[in-house]
């Protein structure tokens, strides 16, 4: 599915993208930044969002891998994915510490 083209399970790889672990408890945290200002209020609701629509929030510091500032995240998985393959992988990325 391409994700860990950028992404890499814990403690491997290059850090072109967050590590794709911990977020159950990274997102409850990350929600609650007052410069989040996306529509998330749940951790599942939150991976969902970044999955489908990446410039919701960028994740401090990967923005400074555009110039402006946006997700280098594939913005077309909503089309690439159907609902219960995205339903399975937050699921699945919900699982991971
Ligand atoms: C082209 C590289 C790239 C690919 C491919 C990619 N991502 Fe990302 N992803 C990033 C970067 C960079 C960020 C951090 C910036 C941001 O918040 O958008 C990110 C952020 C995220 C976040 C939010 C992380 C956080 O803690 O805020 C989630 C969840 C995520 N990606 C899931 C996925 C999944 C699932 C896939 C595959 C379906 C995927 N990504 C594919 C580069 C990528």
């Amino acid at each position: 599915m391409q994700c860990a083209r950028c992404h890499i399970r814990p403690g491997r790889g290059r850090a072109i993208a967050p590590e794709l672990g911990h977020f159950a408890a990274d997102a409850q945290e990350i929600i609650r930044r007052p410069d989040y200002h996306g529509q998330a209020t749940t951790a599942a609701q939150y991976i969902y969002e970044s999955i489908l629509n990446p410039n919701a929030y960028v994740l401090p510091p990967f923005g400074d891998l555009t110039p402006d500032s946006s997700s280098i995240m594939p913005k077309d998985f909503s089309q690439r994915l159907n609902e219960t393959e995205i339903e399975n992988l937050v699921t699945y990325l919900l699982t991971l510490h």
